[in-house]
């Protein structure tokens, strides 16, 4: 199992992009938080701005959109040339439909569902989308504790995937204390915010999140 690292950065610098992308370097990809203050009480960033994170690494973008009306947005983000555009199935009007825009424009669609959102609920779609993301804090902001109840959803979500070639990702409170047993649980695709950014030695911290997790999924 290939495990990656994609630090959040909703915990990094606004105001300096660039000089914090560089200290991520060791990751496997950048996870992108883009709110809209209406599916979730926050508000990051849009198009423009993820056009310009496009322009300025070489590292994937990995799109989180936590927006109303995905059916109409994730295309355009998907069009700017990123690695991969998730979309909340709370949102969604035709998720089939939105995982094909997304692939027809290049990006690899990602279906990601909220803490309560039972995932019996993503059965119909799992034959369309490239990964799934448990949320393990309720979306909206950073630096919160991971609901445990998540690993027993990770479980789940990998008897359902079976031998799928379909990535599972958690986003949410990951750290060092918990990476292991996720990955044990069957996450290959770990996205870590504040446990990667309050790190004095960003890519250190890095290898460390991906040499526990590669440690917890040989146990798997
Ligand atoms: C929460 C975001 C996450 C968040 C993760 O709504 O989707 O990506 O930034 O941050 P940490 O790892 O600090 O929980
Ligand atoms: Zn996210």
């Amino acid at each position: 199992m290939t495990i990656r690292i994609q630090p959040s950065i909703l915990s990094a610098d606004f105001a300096n992009f660039e000089r914090d992308f560089e200290s991520i370097s060791a990751a496997d990809g950048i996870h992108v938080d883009v709110m809209d203050g209406h599916f979730v009480p926050n508000m990051t960033f849009g198009i423009p701005m993820v056009k310009r994170m496009q322009e300025i690494t070489k590292l994937p973008l990995d799109v989180h959109l936590m927006i109303e009306n995905p059916d109409f947005w994730a295309k355009k983000y998907a069009e700017l040339g990123v690695f991969s555009v998730t979309v909340h199935l709370e949102a969604c009007a035709d998720p089939k439909q939105i995982a094909k825009d997304i692939q027809d424009a290049g990006a690899r669609a990602g279906l990601a569902i909220k803490p309560k959102t039972e995932l019996s609920e993503i059965v119909p779609y799992l034959d369309s989308f490239d990964q799934i993301l448990i949320m393990s804090v309720e979306p909206g902001f950073g630096g919160q504790s991971f609901i445990e109840s998540s690993v027993a959803k990770v479980t789940e979500a990998k008897a359902l995937l079976g031998d799928k070639d379909i990535w599972l990702q958690i986003d949410g409170g990951v750290d060092e204390s918990n990476i292991a047993e996720l990955a044990r649980a069957g996450v290959d695709t770990f996205v870590a915010g504040s446990a990667v950014f309050k790190a004095s030695d960003r890519n250190a911290q890095i290898h460390l999140l991906r040499e526990l997790a590669e440690h917890g999924s040989h146990e798997h």
